[in-house]
């Protein structure tokens, strides 16, 4: 049979499939959240994300020492409170589990580049991640408290602070915040295009971080929207950020390769706690292959535009392409 083109010539073997292979994923791609808790000693598994943990700072080193050693070059810190109250403010307490792991990783494990969640919810009583004015996230005041807790988070070393809150304005009041503290040289990632998303589920698990009352849907996208997607992360472009971020990751593919068009920033998607779990549970009971799912959701990712993947499997795809 005479054929214009057989596609199939080029897959006939493995050698030939590499040659003309498009996307790679490499170590240097990935981002490994962590989670830190006040304390000593203390580790903590989280029931909905197996192989995820919770640490104290002393514990929390240890395990980065381990992350580091695979060859990812960067963790995400989320922190939890020894005590919540209305306006979170132990968020920006140079105590903080937060405060206290930045200044050991820095210590311990100076090559690895450390990144801190900026956001109230982890440390607030009704769990928004705002304070409430007559019912409603007060979006200016929340500014003052986030910049403060980047400050914070400057002040005890972080290498990037990342702002997951999506009130108005926030990359700007952080920048002016940093800059006008001599952390000029602090790099923003914002979470740029974060949608109200139902993956989140299990990660409000690790962080205790589900609103007491209502939804995010007042300051988190909604998942319909993509021309939006472009608008907040334009303004966050011109506030400031240094990096651009889209989550969650494979619901938002089709937002993360709009973005790559439009901007020449770098670019991160986060596999969020929800994507993660459904791959594991799923693995658990036999019905799908943890690590071929795992593999073929990172390279969707980086072929949809990411530089950088925020994922809780990065120690497991670090060790499968060492
Ligand atoms: C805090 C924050 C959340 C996540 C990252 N930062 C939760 C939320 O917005 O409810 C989700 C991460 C994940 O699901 O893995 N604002």
């Amino acid at each position: 049979m005479e054929l214009l083109f057989r596609p199939r010539r080029l897959r006939r073997r493995d050698a030939l499939r590499k040659m003309v292979r498009e996307t790679f994923l490499r170590r240097e791609d990935l981002i490994y959240p962590m989670f830190a808790v006040p304390g000593k000693g203390v580790l903590e598994e989280v029931g909905s994300m197996p192989g995820v943990c919770r640490f104290s700072p002393d514990l929390l080193a240890e395990e980065a020492k381990s992350v580091a050693g695979l060859g990812i070059p960067a963790v995400l810190l989320f922190g939890l409170p020894q005590k919540k109250d209305d306006t979170g403010s132990e968020a920006a307490s140079p105590k903080g589990a937060v405060q206290q792991a930045v200044r050991r990783l820095k210590k311990e494990v100076p090559g690895l580049v450390v990144i801190t969640d900026v956001c109230l919810c982890g440390y607030t009583s009704h769990g928004h991640c705002g304070v409430i004015e007559r019912n409603e996230i007060d979006n200016d005041a929340t500014l003052e408290l986030l910049a403060q807790v980047a400050l914070s988070h400057a002040e005890a070393g972080a290498d990037i602070v990342a702002p997951s809150d999506m009130m108005d304005g926030r990359v700007a009041a952080i920048r002016e915040a940093l800059d006008e503290r001599g952390f000029e040289m602090v790099p923003i990632l914002s979470y740029a295009v974060k949608y109200a998303s139902s993956f989140y589920g299990p990660f409000r698990d690790a962080a205790a971080s589900a609103p007491q009352f209502g939804d995010r849907k007042s300051y988190q996208m909604d998942p319909a929207n993509a021309r939006e997607a472009l608008r907040e992360a334009m303004l966050d472009v011109e506030e400031g950020a240094d990096i651009l971020m889209v989550k969650p990751a494979l619901p938002f593919l089709d937002i993360l390769a709009q973005l790559r068009q439009e901007f020449n920033l770098p670019l991160a998607a986060y596999q969020v706690s929800g994507e993660y779990s459904m791959i594991k549970a799923a693995a658990q009971k036999g019905w799908l292959n943890e690590e071929a799912v795992m593999l073929e959701s990172l390279i969707s990712i980086k072929r949809a535009g990411a530089d950088l993947i925020l994922t809780y499997f990065a120690k497991e795809a670090a060790g499968l392409l060492a």
